[in-house]
C-alpha cells in the first residue's frame, strides 16, 4: 500500500552512544529505506529532557528517565520515508526489550525499559513537535537522489 512520506525523530540514547552502537543503529535505519535528513550529537540539558518528556511528568519513571537522558550525549536524527512513523516504531520494537520482537533494535541491544537505546516519535503530532524541538526548518534538507537508487546497487551486487 502506498503511504505518505513522513518525517520522524529518532534519538540514539546515551546508553547506545556509550556502547558504540551509533553506526549499527544508523545502518539498520538506512537499510530499511529511511533517509537521514538531519543529525546532531548533543548532551541534553536537564531543562530540555524535562520538556521533551513532559507528557510523562506524572509517571513514576519521569525523574530517573530525565536523569538517564542527560547522563551522556545523544544522537538526534530526523528520518524521512513513506510511512516513516509506524515503520520506525516497528524497527525499534516495544519499550521493554523483553516484549520487543526478535530482530528489532531494542530486542537486540536494549538492556532494560529505561535504557532502551532509542526513542522514536509515536504519532504524526509527536513527530512534528519532536522534530521542531531540536531542529530548525532550515536544517531539514532532503537529498535529491531517490533512496532506491542509492540502495539497490550494493545489495544487488552481493
Ligand atoms: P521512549 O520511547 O523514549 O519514551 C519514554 C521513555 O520512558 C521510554 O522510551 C523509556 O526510556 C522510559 N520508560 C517508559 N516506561 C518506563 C518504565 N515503566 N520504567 C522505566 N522507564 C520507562
Amino acid at each position: 500500500m502506498h503511504q505518505p512520506v513522513q518525517r520522524t525523530l529518532l534519538i540514539i540514547k546515551p546508553d547506545a552512544v556509550r556502547r558504540g552502537l551509533i553506526g549499527e543503529i544508523l545502518h539498520r535505519v538506512e537499510v530499511d529505506g529511511f533517509q537521514v535528513i538531519s543529525m546532531r550529537m548533543l548532551r541534553l540539558t536537564e531543562r530540555q529532557a524535562r520538556r521533551f518528556y513532559l507528557a510523562h511528568r506524572r509517571k513514576p519513571f519521569y525523574d530517573p528517565l530525565c536523569k538517564f537522558m542527560i547522563s551522556g550525549r545523544c544522537v538526534l536524527c530526523v528520518l524521512e520515508r513513506e510511512g516513516a512513523i509506524d515503520s520506525l516504531r516497528q524497527l525499534v520494537g516495544k519499550t521493554n526489550p523483553k516484549d520487543a520482537a526478535f530482530g528489532t533494535i531494542r530486542h537486540d541491544y536494549a538492556t532494560d525499559t529505561r535504557q532502551n537505546c532509542v526513542h522514536a516519535s509515536d504519532s504524526p503530532e509527536s513527530a512534528v513537535r519532536e522534530v521542531g524541538f531540536f531542529f530548525k526548518p532550515t536544517a531539514l534538507v532532503r537529498i535529491k537522489h531517490g533512496l532506491r537508487g542509492i540502495y539497490r546497487l550494493p545489495f544487488v551486487k552481493r
